[in-house]
């Protein structure tokens, strides 16, 4: 079964074509993300415009990729059409990202869907975007990134499986009984693990680059070995339960920070890298604590990581080291990075595994869509 896929959550537009939900045979991701650095974050209606601009050129492309990955011949000269290239294409199935996520923007995607979907008389698939990422971890990494954790364990998902999908707006837990069978454990009472980055990476004048930025100037605080003298708390670790709290760390980073820009300390010292280094061991530990916390508790025999900071090096470092300290029965799983941040490939593959159709006329755009009840 093949899907065309699109997505437009937040400030990127994207669209794919899986097969199955396993084999990528295209995979187009656009982002306004350098519009929004001179306002510091990212302004919805910039984003909603500029996928307005571009949805229907990266879903052409998504076709066009498509087609030649397949030698697909188009049955009309209408090469640039793309209802003819979808009636040509054997495309079976529509899906589109309905929420979580900006209003303007999932309204460009689902009306865009709709349409293609009203069209050419395709079935079309609501998918949520936070379940989405975890179905990242389903897709055959080979063909995009030739060295993955995937590989390196050479392993396949066994369940139950606990999922972690940490990204810009969310940060929760799932327990995976099969494929298709979810069950939310548990989330952010406030911030996410994102928002912690972007806010710290905005705070120490690497403007909207988030968590890129912090895992950056970390790293430069790894190379000097220098000893961190900064200590930030870990919010939650030692709660039972499995939920998460950013937004203490966020006042702790903020208190040192002042303390460092009293001394006239700017982005480019190595007290501001020591303090980039502390703010990730910090989100990293807590991070990794529950999950192996859930793992132990339904006796997890796969760990799966998702969303954008499932990006972050030293999260994925210290999870598989932890895992491995843990139990040799759990095998780790993570998308390799460009499947981790927004995408359509993981929207097809969950509409895939878990998607039902349902009458166009019903489908809207769902900005608070529920990360805990559609699991069930
Ligand atoms: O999943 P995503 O692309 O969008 C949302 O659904 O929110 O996640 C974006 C988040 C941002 O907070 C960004 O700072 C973070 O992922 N991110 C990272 C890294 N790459 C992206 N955080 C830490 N380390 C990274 N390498
Ligand atoms: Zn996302």
């Amino acid at each position: 079964m093949k899907i065309l896929a699109v997505e437009t959550s937040c400030d990127e537009t994207a669209a794919a074509v899986v097969e199955d939900g396993v084999k990528v045979l295209s995979n187009v991701v656009a982002s306004s993300a350098a519009m929004h650095e001179k306002y510091g974050g990212i302004v919805p209606e910039v984003a909603a415009r500029e996928q307005l601009k571009c949805m229907i050129p990266v879903i052409q492309e998504a076709l066009s990729l498509y087609s030649s990955s397949e030698r697909v011949q188009p049955a009309s000269r209408e090469v640039s059409n793309v209802s003819s290239r979808l009636r040509s294409n054997n495309i079976d199935a529509i899906a589109v990202t309905v929420g979580p996520g900006l209003i303007g923007s999932l309204l460009v995607g689902v009306e865009t869907a709709k349409t293609i979907a009203l069209v050419t008389g395709k079935p079309i698939i609501p998918v949520n975007h936070v379940l989405a990422h975890m179905y990242g971890n389903f897709v055959n990494h080979q063909q995009i990134d030739k060295v993955t954790i995937q590989q390196i364990n050479n392993s396949t998902i066994n369940f139950p499986a606990i999922s972690l999908v940490v990204s810009g707006g969310h940060t929760e837990l799932y327990l995976m009984k099969s494929i298709k069978d979810l069950a939310w454990l548990g989330g952010t009472l406030d911030d996410a693990a994102g928002e912690a980055f972007d806010k710290t990476a905005r705070l120490l004048g690497f403007g909207s680059r988030g968590g890129v930025a912090i895992q950056e100037a970390a790293k430069k605080c790894q190379m000097i070995n220098a000893k961190c003298q900064i200590k930030l708390p870990r919010p939650m670790m030692d709660d039972e339960s499995l939920n998460f709290s950013f937004s203490g760390l966020k006042t702790a980073i903020l208190r040192e920070w002042k303390k460092l820009e009293s001394q006239g300390l700017t982005g480019s010292d190595p007290v501001i890298h020591a303090l980039a280094y502390e703010v990730q061991e910090a989100i990293t530990d807590v991070l990794v604590v529950k999950t192996l916390r859930a793992a132990k508790k339904y006796n997890a025999k796969s760990i799966l990581l998702s969303g954008g900071v499932a990006a972050n090096l030293r999260l994925r470092e210290k999870l598989q080291r932890a895992i491995s300290h843990q139990s040799s029965a759990v095998s780790f799983f993570a998308p390799p990075a460009q499947l981790c941040t927004d995408n359509a490939v993981a929207i097809a593959a969950c509409a895939f595994f878990r998607g039902k159709p349902a009458d166009w006329h019903t489908i809207t755009a769902l900005p608070d869509f529920s990360v805990e009840h559609s699991a069930a």
